[in-house]
Protein backbone atom coordinates (compact mmCIF):
# COMPACT_ATOMS: atom_id res chain seq x y z
CA UNK A 1 0.00 0.00 0.00
CA UNK A 2 2.52 2.49 0.74
CA UNK A 3 4.80 1.81 -1.78
CA UNK A 4 1.94 1.90 -4.57
CA UNK A 5 1.42 5.07 -2.98
CA UNK A 6 5.08 6.31 -3.32
CA UNK A 7 4.79 5.48 -6.53
CA UNK A 8 1.06 7.59 -6.94
CA UNK A 9 2.83 10.07 -6.11
CA UNK A 10 6.60 10.03 -8.16
CA UNK A 11 3.76 9.28 -11.04
CA UNK A 12 1.75 12.55 -10.63
CA UNK A 13 4.85 14.62 -9.57
CA UNK A 14 6.41 13.75 -13.21
CA UNK A 15 3.25 14.01 -15.19
CA UNK A 16 2.53 17.11 -13.82
CA UNK A 17 6.40 18.67 -14.55
CA UNK A 18 6.07 17.07 -18.12
CA UNK A 19 3.34 18.94 -19.05
CA UNK A 20 4.41 21.42 -16.87
CA UNK A 21 7.76 21.60 -18.77
CA UNK A 22 5.98 21.07 -22.27
CA UNK A 23 3.87 24.23 -22.29
CA UNK A 24 6.96 26.17 -21.31
CA UNK A 25 9.12 25.27 -23.75
CA UNK A 26 6.65 24.45 -26.50
CA UNK A 27 4.42 26.89 -26.85
CA UNK A 28 6.08 30.18 -28.84
CA UNK A 29 5.27 32.68 -25.77
CA UNK A 30 7.77 35.16 -26.98
CA UNK A 31 8.07 36.42 -30.53
CA UNK A 32 11.16 35.08 -31.99
CA UNK A 33 13.93 37.92 -31.54
CA UNK A 34 14.65 40.12 -34.36
CA UNK A 35 16.84 42.76 -32.80
CA UNK A 36 20.23 42.21 -31.32
CA UNK A 37 19.05 43.56 -28.03
CA UNK A 38 16.38 41.23 -28.09
CA UNK A 39 18.36 38.47 -28.97
CA UNK A 40 20.60 39.18 -25.43
CA UNK A 41 17.18 39.84 -23.22
CA UNK A 42 15.43 36.36 -24.66
CA UNK A 43 19.03 34.42 -23.57
CA UNK A 44 19.13 36.46 -19.69
CA UNK A 45 15.07 34.97 -19.44
CA UNK A 46 16.29 31.72 -20.34
CA UNK A 47 19.56 31.60 -18.22
CA UNK A 48 17.01 32.62 -15.34
CA UNK A 49 14.27 30.59 -16.24
CA UNK A 50 16.49 27.40 -16.65
CA UNK A 51 17.89 28.33 -13.09
CA UNK A 52 14.55 28.73 -11.67
CA UNK A 53 13.13 25.25 -13.14
CA UNK A 54 15.92 23.37 -11.52
CA UNK A 55 15.92 24.89 -8.15
CA UNK A 56 12.14 24.85 -7.61
CA UNK A 57 12.19 20.81 -9.14
CA UNK A 58 14.81 20.12 -5.96
CA UNK A 59 12.89 22.09 -3.45
CA UNK A 60 9.36 20.33 -4.80
CA UNK A 61 11.21 16.91 -4.80
CA UNK A 62 12.88 16.90 -1.47
CA UNK A 63 9.25 18.11 -0.22
CA UNK A 64 7.61 16.08 -1.53
CA UNK A 65 9.91 12.72 -0.17
CA UNK A 66 10.13 14.37 3.04
CA UNK A 67 6.46 14.18 3.02
CA UNK A 68 5.90 10.70 2.19
CA UNK A 69 8.82 9.35 3.95
CA UNK A 70 8.90 11.14 7.50
CA UNK A 71 5.44 11.36 7.68
CA UNK A 72 3.82 10.20 10.84
CA UNK A 73 1.43 7.08 11.72
CA UNK A 74 -2.12 8.40 12.91
CA UNK A 75 -1.75 6.67 15.97
CA UNK A 76 1.75 8.77 16.76
CA UNK A 77 1.64 11.46 19.23
CA UNK A 78 5.16 11.54 20.42
CA UNK A 79 7.22 14.79 19.83
CA UNK A 80 9.71 14.75 16.70
CA UNK A 81 13.17 14.33 17.46
CA UNK A 82 15.00 17.52 18.64
CA UNK A 83 17.38 18.92 15.87
CA UNK A 84 19.78 21.72 16.43
CA UNK A 85 20.22 22.64 12.46
CA UNK A 86 22.95 21.26 10.15
CA UNK A 87 25.96 23.60 9.49
CA UNK A 88 26.92 22.04 6.17
CA UNK A 89 23.19 22.14 4.62
CA UNK A 90 23.43 25.88 5.85
CA UNK A 91 26.82 26.87 4.57
CA UNK A 92 25.72 24.96 0.65
CA UNK A 93 22.09 26.66 0.86
CA UNK A 94 23.39 30.09 1.57
CA UNK A 95 26.22 29.42 -0.65
CA UNK A 96 24.86 28.04 -4.05
CA UNK A 97 21.98 30.87 -4.32
CA UNK A 98 24.80 33.28 -3.34
CA UNK A 99 26.83 32.79 -6.69
CA UNK A 100 23.40 32.07 -9.20
CA UNK A 101 22.12 35.69 -7.86
CA UNK A 102 25.09 36.74 -8.25
CA UNK A 103 25.61 35.20 -11.63
CA UNK A 104 21.94 36.45 -12.71
CA UNK A 105 23.65 40.09 -11.54
CA UNK A 106 26.56 40.13 -13.46
CA UNK A 107 24.86 38.77 -17.13
CA UNK A 108 22.13 41.28 -16.92
CA UNK A 109 24.38 43.71 -15.60
CA UNK A 110 26.50 43.12 -19.08
CA UNK A 111 23.55 42.67 -21.48
CA UNK A 112 22.13 45.99 -20.02
CA UNK A 113 25.32 47.71 -21.10
CA UNK A 114 25.56 45.87 -24.73
CA UNK A 115 22.14 46.41 -24.83
CA UNK A 116 22.43 50.80 -24.61
CA UNK A 117 25.93 51.05 -26.14
CA UNK A 118 25.15 53.17 -29.42
CA UNK A 119 26.93 52.09 -32.03
CA UNK A 120 29.20 55.22 -33.95
CA UNK A 121 27.13 55.07 -37.09
CA UNK A 122 23.37 55.32 -36.41
CA UNK A 123 20.24 56.32 -36.99
CA UNK A 124 18.62 58.90 -35.74
CA UNK A 125 14.64 58.95 -35.68
CA UNK A 126 12.46 61.29 -33.41
CA UNK A 127 8.91 59.59 -32.61
CA UNK A 128 5.93 61.56 -31.82
CA UNK A 129 3.37 59.83 -29.76
CA UNK A 130 -0.25 61.56 -29.63
CA UNK A 131 -3.58 60.51 -29.18
CA UNK A 132 -3.70 57.82 -31.02
CA UNK A 133 -1.28 57.46 -33.80
CA UNK A 134 2.63 57.21 -34.20
CA UNK A 135 4.68 59.24 -36.19
CA UNK A 136 8.65 59.77 -37.06
CA UNK A 137 10.66 62.06 -38.29
CA UNK A 138 14.35 61.44 -39.76
CA UNK A 139 16.62 64.40 -38.96
CA UNK A 140 18.65 63.10 -42.11
CA UNK A 141 15.78 62.78 -44.21
CA UNK A 142 14.96 66.70 -44.26
CA UNK A 143 13.06 66.15 -41.01
CA UNK A 144 10.33 64.44 -43.42
CA UNK A 145 7.69 63.02 -41.08
CA UNK A 146 5.64 59.19 -41.60
CA UNK A 147 3.39 56.67 -39.85
CA UNK A 148 5.03 54.04 -40.68
CA UNK A 149 8.70 53.19 -39.05
CA UNK A 150 11.27 52.54 -41.87
CA UNK A 151 14.84 51.82 -40.88
CA UNK A 152 18.11 49.81 -42.51
CA UNK A 153 18.58 46.36 -41.44
CA UNK A 154 21.72 45.53 -39.37
CA UNK A 155 22.31 49.33 -38.02
CA UNK A 156 22.24 50.99 -34.54
CA UNK A 157 18.55 52.61 -34.41
CA UNK A 158 18.44 55.95 -31.76
CA UNK A 159 14.77 56.73 -30.84
CA UNK A 160 13.91 59.89 -29.46
CA UNK A 161 10.53 60.00 -27.49
CA UNK A 162 8.35 63.15 -27.55
CA UNK A 163 4.66 62.86 -26.38
CA UNK A 164 1.99 65.55 -27.25
CA UNK A 165 -0.22 64.79 -24.31
CA UNK A 166 -0.32 61.68 -22.54
CA UNK A 167 1.59 58.99 -21.68
CA UNK A 168 2.15 56.39 -24.14
CA UNK A 169 4.34 53.40 -24.44
CA UNK A 170 6.51 52.10 -27.77
CA UNK A 171 6.66 48.26 -28.24
CA UNK A 172 7.97 46.40 -30.98
CA UNK A 173 7.61 42.79 -29.46
CA UNK A 174 9.86 41.26 -31.87
CA UNK A 175 12.54 44.02 -30.61
CA UNK A 176 12.33 43.39 -27.42
CA UNK A 177 11.85 46.66 -25.63
CA UNK A 178 9.23 49.18 -24.30
CA UNK A 179 9.60 52.26 -23.81
CA UNK A 180 7.16 55.11 -22.30
CA UNK A 181 6.51 58.15 -23.53
CA UNK A 182 6.13 61.22 -20.62
CA UNK A 183 5.22 64.69 -21.56
CA UNK A 184 7.89 67.10 -20.94
CA UNK A 185 10.95 64.75 -20.98
CA UNK A 186 12.84 62.94 -24.24
CA UNK A 187 13.42 59.21 -23.21
CA UNK A 188 15.75 57.85 -26.28
CA UNK A 189 15.87 53.81 -26.87
CA UNK A 190 18.71 52.14 -28.59
CA UNK A 191 17.95 49.02 -30.95
CA UNK A 192 19.70 47.62 -33.76
CA UNK A 193 17.11 45.25 -36.10
CA UNK A 194 18.98 42.67 -37.11
CA UNK A 195 16.02 40.80 -39.35
CA UNK A 196 14.71 42.13 -42.89
CA UNK A 197 10.48 42.25 -42.30
CA UNK A 198 7.89 43.62 -40.81
CA UNK A 199 6.90 44.25 -37.24
CA UNK A 200 4.00 45.39 -35.34
CA UNK A 201 4.20 49.05 -33.00
CA UNK A 202 2.12 48.78 -30.21
CA UNK A 203 0.91 51.60 -28.11
CA UNK A 204 1.38 49.37 -24.73
CA UNK A 205 -0.14 52.34 -22.35
CA UNK A 206 -3.85 52.68 -21.51
CA UNK A 207 -4.04 56.17 -23.08
CA UNK A 208 -7.68 56.88 -23.77
CA UNK A 209 -10.52 55.47 -25.93
CA UNK A 210 -8.83 55.25 -28.99
CA UNK A 211 -5.64 53.34 -27.32
CA UNK A 212 -6.12 49.91 -28.92
CA UNK A 213 -6.24 51.72 -32.20
CA UNK A 214 -2.76 52.85 -31.59
CA UNK A 215 -1.02 51.03 -33.99
CA UNK A 216 1.49 51.06 -37.01
CA UNK A 217 3.92 49.06 -38.36
CA UNK A 218 8.02 49.14 -38.30
CA UNK A 219 9.25 48.07 -41.83
CA UNK A 220 13.19 46.97 -41.73
CA UNK A 221 14.65 46.90 -44.83
CA UNK A 222 18.20 46.16 -46.34
CA UNK A 223 19.96 49.26 -46.17
CA UNK A 224 20.45 50.52 -50.33
CA UNK A 225 16.60 50.16 -50.01
CA UNK A 226 16.22 52.47 -46.92
CA UNK A 227 18.53 55.19 -48.85
CA UNK A 228 16.77 54.98 -51.85
CA UNK A 229 13.45 55.27 -49.95
CA UNK A 230 14.56 58.10 -47.29
CA UNK A 231 15.96 60.07 -50.76
CA UNK A 232 12.76 59.46 -52.47
CA UNK A 233 10.37 60.41 -49.75
CA UNK A 234 12.28 63.55 -48.60
CA UNK A 235 12.52 64.90 -52.54
CA UNK A 236 8.83 64.33 -52.33
CA UNK A 237 8.65 66.59 -48.81
CA UNK A 238 10.87 69.06 -49.54
CA UNK A 239 9.38 69.65 -53.53
CA UNK A 240 6.13 70.44 -54.00
CA UNK A 241 6.69 69.67 -57.79
CA UNK A 242 7.52 65.70 -57.53
CA UNK A 243 3.87 63.79 -58.44
CA UNK A 244 3.14 62.21 -55.01
CA UNK A 245 1.45 59.05 -55.00
CA UNK A 246 -1.74 58.88 -52.58
CA UNK A 247 -1.60 55.21 -52.30
CA UNK A 248 1.84 55.81 -50.33
CA UNK A 249 0.87 58.74 -48.85
CA UNK A 250 -2.53 56.22 -47.62
CA UNK A 251 0.35 53.35 -46.80
CA UNK A 252 2.61 55.71 -44.98
CA UNK A 253 0.54 56.96 -42.54
CA UNK A 254 -1.20 54.02 -41.98
CA UNK A 255 -4.70 54.41 -42.78
CA UNK A 256 -5.32 50.84 -43.96
CA UNK A 257 -4.79 50.06 -39.97
CA UNK A 258 -8.16 51.81 -39.23
CA UNK A 259 -10.32 51.86 -42.65
CA UNK A 260 -11.05 49.70 -45.54
CA UNK A 261 -10.06 50.68 -48.86
CA UNK A 262 -10.45 48.47 -51.66
CA UNK A 263 -7.64 49.93 -53.67
CA UNK A 264 -5.34 49.71 -51.16
CA UNK A 265 -6.17 46.30 -49.80
CA UNK A 266 -7.29 47.79 -46.53
CA UNK A 267 -9.87 45.95 -44.57
CA UNK A 268 -10.01 47.59 -40.99
CA UNK A 269 -13.44 48.79 -39.24
CA UNK A 270 -12.00 50.85 -36.62
CA UNK A 271 -12.83 53.36 -38.59
CA UNK A 272 -15.35 54.33 -41.42
CA UNK A 273 -15.27 52.32 -44.34
CA UNK A 274 -13.67 54.80 -46.96
CA UNK A 275 -14.72 52.68 -50.45
CA UNK A 276 -18.29 54.18 -49.58
CA UNK A 277 -16.88 58.20 -48.83
CA UNK A 278 -19.22 59.54 -51.84
CA UNK A 279 -22.26 57.90 -49.46
CA UNK A 280 -21.04 59.49 -46.32
CA UNK A 281 -20.47 63.66 -47.92
CA UNK A 282 -24.29 62.78 -49.21
CA UNK A 283 -25.35 61.70 -45.64
CA UNK A 284 -23.23 64.47 -43.85
CA UNK A 285 -24.32 67.03 -46.40
CA UNK A 286 -21.40 68.33 -47.55
CA UNK A 287 -19.38 68.31 -51.29
CA UNK A 288 -17.28 65.62 -51.28
CA UNK A 289 -13.58 66.77 -51.81
CA UNK A 290 -14.30 69.43 -48.57
CA UNK A 291 -15.50 66.73 -46.83
CA UNK A 292 -12.65 63.90 -47.57
CA UNK A 293 -10.19 66.96 -46.48
CA UNK A 294 -11.77 68.40 -43.27
CA UNK A 295 -12.61 64.80 -42.09
CA UNK A 296 -8.43 64.48 -42.34
CA UNK A 297 -7.23 67.72 -41.40
CA UNK A 298 -10.24 68.26 -38.57
CA UNK A 299 -11.31 64.81 -37.86
CA UNK A 300 -13.86 65.60 -35.36
CA UNK A 301 -15.50 68.58 -36.68
CA UNK A 302 -18.01 65.96 -38.13
CA UNK A 303 -17.90 62.46 -36.80
CA UNK A 304 -19.62 59.73 -39.20
CA UNK A 305 -22.88 58.40 -36.82
CA UNK A 306 -22.05 55.42 -35.42
CA UNK A 307 -18.23 55.94 -34.55
CA UNK A 308 -16.88 57.70 -31.60
CA UNK A 309 -15.21 61.13 -31.45
CA UNK A 310 -11.45 61.22 -30.95
CA UNK A 311 -10.38 58.04 -32.25
CA UNK A 312 -9.35 59.88 -35.29
CA UNK A 313 -5.82 60.86 -35.44
CA UNK A 314 -5.40 65.24 -35.27
CA UNK A 315 -2.06 64.69 -36.90
CA UNK A 316 -2.39 64.54 -40.27
CA UNK A 317 -3.20 68.57 -40.49
CA UNK A 318 0.96 68.98 -40.28
CA UNK A 319 1.13 66.44 -43.29
CA UNK A 320 2.80 68.93 -46.22
CA UNK A 321 0.38 70.14 -48.74
CA UNK A 322 1.28 68.04 -51.61
CA UNK A 323 0.77 64.98 -49.46
CA UNK A 324 -2.50 65.77 -48.42
CA UNK A 325 -3.73 66.76 -52.05
CA UNK A 326 -2.40 63.47 -53.13
CA UNK A 327 -4.03 61.89 -50.34
CA UNK A 328 -7.48 63.70 -50.77
CA UNK A 329 -7.79 62.87 -54.55
CA UNK A 330 -6.63 59.25 -54.26
CA UNK A 331 -9.40 59.03 -52.01
CA UNK A 332 -11.82 60.29 -53.75
CA UNK A 333 -10.98 58.41 -57.09
CA UNK A 334 -10.51 54.82 -55.36
CA UNK A 335 -13.93 55.04 -53.16
CA UNK A 336 -15.75 56.51 -56.94
CA UNK A 337 -14.14 52.89 -58.48
CA UNK A 338 -15.26 50.82 -55.09
CU1 LIG B 1 -1.22 55.56 -26.77
CU2 LIG B 1 -2.21 53.71 -25.66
Amino acid sequence: MRRSQILTLVGLGTLAGGIAAAVAVLLPWLPSPASREAGRIDFVFWFVTVICIVIFSIVAGALLYSVVKFRAAPDDDSDGPPTHGHTGLEIWWTLIPTLLVTAIGVVSAIVLAKDDRVGKNYLHVNVTAQQFAWSFTYPSGKNMTTGVLRVPVDKSLLLTFTSKDVIHSFWVPEWGQKQDTVPGIHPTLHITPDKVGRYPIICTELCGLGHATMRTWAIVMTQAAFDKWLKGQSAATSSPNTTVSGKAVFTNNGCGACHTLSAAGATAKVGPDLDKLPQWATQAKQPLEAFVQSSITDPNAYVQPGFPKNVMPLTFKSLPKAQLDALVQYLIQSSKKG
